[in-house]
């Protein structure tokens, strides 16, 4: 296998997932603890259910602080690096269930600082042109506006740095070489910026004056970031924020990595045509299937490592009945690789239809979600 590294800026090779959870120190989310969610919930998720969300840190403290009734609050953001693909999605879409489940305030974080300090060639002005574009297709997915709140780094800086500060104070160089693979050639910003990823934390808390525990959905590249986060809180009076990561969505080429939009052709865009997702998929998806009518029809298609039935799997058939009827096919040779890409291309176009029709009018909504200091 690929030798594979994880990190909040690269994800390389097939990861390990196991192995991910070893070395991050992150909790696996078993079967007692989603039970007890759910029936804290009142309800189920098919990211949860099929462990997409698959680890976690301190989950089971945030539903006692919760039936103690302390509310927890929402964290999660985006880097806005360029155009955002269907993966970048996935916290929000898991995230936006947890607030209407919960009926809990988010806080999304738009790390602008963060993409002009690790792009080398990337200007502030398009950066901030990025970061529009991707204000839209989060709204887009239909937030509440009243308890949504957006903060820009550079904007809020006003709010953001004093706290910023108080975590970059208690933490080292080397904490920093360690956890993030920077070195002595890295740009001074960039050794600073994990303090600005570890305010939303605790802001709500600053803000309101008031101890609040903290839940931030995300995929498990982005835990680095947080395991630093959780040891410097409780130094500074605040409790340490708690997480569900979730794994990736696979890139068209191979189910076992990261679908990045660094890698165009490895991606399926917010913003891609019919035409284009049907050419990506045909093209590029790797197929579970067997080189021969014949040969898959008497041994079957393999689910597991094919990129068009993970799709359906991550996020495009939530209907669990719906997806046991294509895997058992798929398994059996009775449904050849082509129809299983034809059921992608279809569920991944209708929800790309009704997602650009909603960007049009999320764009007039964006001051709405920018917090007001
Ligand atoms: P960014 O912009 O790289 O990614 C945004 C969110 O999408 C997740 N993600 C994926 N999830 C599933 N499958 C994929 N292929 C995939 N690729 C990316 C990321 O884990 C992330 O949750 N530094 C962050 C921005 C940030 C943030 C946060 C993210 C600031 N505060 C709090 C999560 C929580 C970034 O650049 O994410």
């Amino acid at each position: 296998m690929e030798k594979s590294s994880v990190t909040p800026w690269e994800v390389s090779g097939e990861v390990d997932y196991d192995k991910v959870v070893r070395e991050f120190g992150v909790q696996k989310i078993d079967d007692s603890l989603l039970k007890r969610f759910e029936k804290i919930a009142g309800d189920s998720h098919f990211m949860l259910r099929r462990e997409i969300y698959f680890a976690h840190r301190d989950l089971g403290w945030v539903l006692d602080q919760y039936e103690k009734g302390n509310k927890f609050f929402l964290y999660t953001g985006r880097g806005p690096s360029g155009k955002m693909h269907i993966g970048h999605l996935m916290p929000f879409i898991f995230a936006k269930w947890l607030q209407e489940t919960f009926d809990v305030e988010l806080w999304i974080q738009f790390t602008d600082d963060e993409k002009f300090l690790f792009k080398q060639d990337m200007t502030l002005e398009e950066v901030h042109k990025n970061m529009l574009d991707n204000m839209i297709d989060v709204i887009a997915l239909g937030f509440d506006h009243k308890k949504t709140h957006f903060l820009v780094d550079t904007q809020h800086a006003g709010i953001m740095y004093p706290q910023a500060i108080k975590v970059a104070k208690k933490l080292t160089f080397s904490m920093i070489k360690s956890s993030f693979g920077l070195d002595e050639s890295s740009n001074i910003g960039s050794i600073f910026y994990t303090s600005m990823q570890a305010v939303p934390a605790f802001l709500p808390s600053v803000l309101k004056n008031k101890k609040m525990p903290c839940l931030i959905p995300h995929a498990i590249d982005q835990d680095p970031h947080f395991r630093l986060t959780r040891d410097i809180l409780p130094k500074l009076g605040y409790p340490k924020p708690a997480s569900v990561q979730s794994s990736f969505l696979p890139p068209l080429h191979g189910a076992k990595g990261k679908m990045s939009s660094s890698k165009q052709e490895s991606a399926i865009f917010l913003t891609d045509s019919p035409k284009e997702v049907e050419h990506k998929i045909r093209k590029y998806a790797f197929s579970g299937g067997r080189d021969t009518l014949e040969e898959h029809r008497k041994h079957g298609g393999n689910p597991d490592v094919d990129v068009a039935y993970q799709y359906l799997k991550f996020m495009f058939e939530e209907d669990d009945s719906k997806l046991q009827k294509i895997h058992r096919k798929y398994k059996s040779g009775e449904m050849t690789s082509g129809e299983l890409k034809q059921i992608a291309i279809d569920k991944i176009n209708e929800f790309l239809k009704e997602h650009q029709k909603n960007r049009k009018s999320a764009e007039k909504q964006i001051d709405k979600f920018i917090y007001k200091i």
